[in-house]
């Protein structure tokens, strides 16, 4: 079986996990930028790894509009959200599901020093006051997001490599 992990990243944790996806499975790691090879290279695995951007994936179109030449494709998806006891990524998770994309969610976080201006400024005038309206100033969600974090973990990853390789087996 060839596997292509194919990865859209702006801060990093995305790549993270598409880089230990790729060395677990043995798979062939390819930027979102280059993602043509994925089309060429004779894959019959995709896995598609991208982040939550204003409640969107950046990238699913993409996603969608070529998963039907592979046998087998996974989307994972990271975003800022812990993954335990959140109501919120469960909605999110349930109407994507709802959608047809079946995601395995591995928790990111923010890296405000590796944003670019724009997705800076956003989240600095946009995102941060509408947490501290909702939240509050002294709430522990408003102190998580206001500076860089990581939440990144491998474990988040095992379900996924177990259901590669229980496909391809
Ligand atoms: C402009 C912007 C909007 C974001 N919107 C969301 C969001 O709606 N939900 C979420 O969980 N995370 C959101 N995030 C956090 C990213 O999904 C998270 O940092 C992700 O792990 C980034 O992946 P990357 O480092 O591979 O680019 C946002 C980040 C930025 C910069």
């Amino acid at each position: 079986m060839r596997t292509a992990v194919v990865f859209k990243s702006s801060t990093g944790f995305t790549e993270r996990y598409a880089r230990f996806i790729s060395s677990s499975l043995d798979a062939d790691l390819i930027t979102y930028k280059e993602r043509r090879k994925a089309l060429t290279g004779g894959y019959d695995t995709l896995i598609f790894g991208s982040s939550i951007i204003a409640a969107n994936i950046s990238g699913i179109s993409w996603f969608d509009k070529v998963r039907g030449s592979f046998k087998y494709s996974f989307l994972f998806v990271t975003g800022a959200n812990p993954k335990e006891n959140n109501p919120d990524l469960s909605s999110f998770l349930t109407a994507q599901k709802e959608k047809g994309h079946d995601i395995y969610y591995m928790p990111g976080g923010l890296a405000y020093e590796k944003m670019n201006s724009f997705y800076r400024f956003v989240m600095k005038k946009m995102f941060l006051p509408m947490v501290k309206k909702e939240s509050g100033e002294d709430s522990a969600m408003y102190k998580m997001v206001s500076s860089s974090y990581s939440l990144y973990d491998e474990k988040y990853v095992m379900p996924l490599l177990d259901d590669v390789k229980r496909a391809q087996a």
